[in-house]
């Protein structure tokens, strides 16, 4: 275990099913730290506007929406799960309804002030890894270290593909969907208008395509180390 000299912020962002989240995870066990998964956030709030039937123009009925929403996370069996208004949601959010419409609902100008004010509150004291798109950019452009994942589109995709089979969502699907799906959302997440994902400047970069998970795992502590000794 790595022991840090103070309470820091640790900012993992990238794209989607880039290893950024199993990183983080790792990373946040071995430093004793919380770990915050936003893009689950961004889920969440997307699998609510889908059950409300809202339509994504409506900004006034997605903003009424998220008045009487609460998001918390805890730990269910060793596993973070999250809570959409007290309901454990985990196993709602990762599937295809979710996924085919989370990059559009994280354009919208609302939901994201919502989410990084709740981001902001839970990371301020710091002891935490953050993963996400806009953590290092936008949420806390001061975090004390920041990484910036990657794979290949086709790499990511099949590795979603693996982590949907195994978890039994969306058996059906075959590998051409999940990666036209990843190569869609990586669009709209880089060409949206409000935070788009892009690379910090102070970013450390990590192409997780050749490295193992304990490769990824002391690299990323060698870096902790070394930018806060
Ligand atoms: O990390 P993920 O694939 O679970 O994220 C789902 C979506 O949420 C992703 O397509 C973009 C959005 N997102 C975001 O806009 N900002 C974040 N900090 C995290 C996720």
């Amino acid at each position: 275990m790595l022991k840090t000299p103070r309470k820091l912020i640790i900012a993992i962002d990238g794209f989607s099913s880039s290893g950024k989240s199993t990183i983080a995870k790792d990373v946040a066990k071995n430093l004793h730290y919380k770990y915050l998964d936003t893009g689950a956030m961004y889920r969440a709030i997307t699998f609510k506007i889908i059950n409300h039937n809202i339509d994504l123009q409506d900004i006034q009925s997605i903003q009424n929406l998220l008045n009487s929403t609460s998001i918390d996370f805890k730990i269910v069996e060793g596993e973070n799960h999250i809570f959409l208004d007290g309901v454990d949601i985990e196993d709602k959010i990762r599937g295809l309804a979710v996924a085919n419409n989370v990059s559009e609902v994280s354009t919208i100008q609302v939901v994201r002030e919502f989410l990084v004010k709740l981001q902001q509150e839970i990371g301020k004291n710091g002891n935490i890894v953050m993963d996400g798109r806009d953590i290092g950019t936008v949420v806390f452009p001061n975090a004390d270290v920041k990484f910036f994942v990657s794979a290949s589109l086709k790499t990511r995709a099949k590795r979603r593909f693996e982590e949907l089979q195994a978890k039994d969502y969306d058996k059906n699907l075959n590998l051409e969907e999940v990666e036209a799906n990843l190569a869609k959302r990586d669009k709209i997440d880089s060409e949206r208008k409000h935070s788009p994902l892009k690379v910090a400047k102070d970013a450390i970069l990590i192409d997780t395509e050749c490295m193992t998970k304990q490769e990824q795992l002391n690299f990323v502590l060698e870096k902790i180390k070394e930018k806060t000794k």
